[in-house]
């Protein structure tokens, strides 16, 4: 989508260091969250789910510099994990901002009913999509050591049925519920556990959810801003969050979404006269 900030981002992370989950391509919302991040100041280093990618991320990751650490992280692995924590202490020495921008559902499981949602679809929906948060927080937090900030991505089929989000709502609800609890148990050493609530954006993972071009046609006519996100607002709401500028905020979940989750029931004008 096209980027219309013409502003300049100001330096708020001047001097972080940050690690990225979940760029896969040039569309990722890790992505331009990445880019926000970077253009403020903030030294980045990613990680990438596995071969298939790594081309890609190392693309991306170079228009930042020759010295960006990259390491290879399947987040149900946990030694894949203990790998990534123990480079970036070894890199960075330090962490300060960590980015989960990571999901997945089997794609039967994006079909259909909830109602036949199988038990393994279930485990890895919640194993990919919410217990991964949990494990990267353990692994980023000691490395936390001024403070820093954790955030994650989710969408409003945590809160209200979507049609074939399905298992993915549940495990986003999960999610939510999990940046909560992190947030209480980060929060004495000043680490903050916040997600953005997304509004749809087209990339590889949301191309997998059935009916999800209806969705891009839905939302322009039910939020009141009458238009889909751009992503570049994604970047610069985790900019904020990611920022002294949000530094009182952990446990909340965000929404960026043109005001989509506030309404209650469609315009009118979408509604057709009674025959
Ligand atoms: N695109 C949307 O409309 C939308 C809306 C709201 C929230 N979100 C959320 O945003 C996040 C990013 O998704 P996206 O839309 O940018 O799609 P994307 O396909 O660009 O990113 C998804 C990422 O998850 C990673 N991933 C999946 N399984 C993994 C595993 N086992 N180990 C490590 N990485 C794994 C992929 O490699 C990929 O980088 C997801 O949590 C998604 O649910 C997306």
């Amino acid at each position: 989508m096209e980027n219309t900030n013409t502003t300049t981002t100001p330096r708020l992370l001047e001097g972080k260091l940050g690690l990225v989950f979940g760029v896969a391509s040039q569309r990722s919302i890790a992505w331009a969250i990445a880019q926000a991040w970077a253009e403020a100041g903030a030294r980045l280093a990613f990680t990438y789910q596995g071969e298939r990618l790594r081309e890609n991320v190392e693309e991306l990751a170079a228009t930042f510099g020759k010295d960006v650490p990259l390491y290879p992280c399947d987040v149900t692995r946990d030694s894949d994990l203990a790998a990534v924590f123990a480079n970036v202490a070894k890199d960075f020495g330090k962490l300060h901002l960590l980015l989960h921008s990571v999901a997945f559902a089997p794609k039967e499981a994006l079909e259909g009913q909830f109602l036949d949602t199988s038990r393994e679809a279930f485990r890895i929906a919640h194993d990919v999509s919410a217990y991964s948060l949990l494990a990267c927080a353990r692994g980023a937090a000691p490395l936390m050591t001024e403070g820093g900030s954790i955030l994650t991505l989710s969408y409003y089929g945590a809160e209200k049925v979507v049609p074939h989000y399905n298992v993915m709502g549940v495990a986003k609800a999960s999610l939510e519920a999990t940046v909560r609890y992190l947030a209480y148990d980060l929060g004495p050493k000043q680490v903050r556990v916040n997600a953005i609530s997304a509004g749809p954006v087209n990339t590889l993972a949301a191309r997998g959810i059935s009916g999800f071009t209806n969705m891009l046609r839905l939302y322009p006519k039910i939020s009141p801003m009458q238009r889909n996100i751009r992503t570049s607002e994604l970047g610069g709401t985790a900019l904020f969050l990611a920022s002294d500028w949000g530094g009182g905020i952990t446990g909340e979940v965000l929404h960026v979404d043109c005001g989509y989750h506030a309404m209650g029931m469609p315009p009118s004008s979408l509604l057709k006269p009674d025959a």
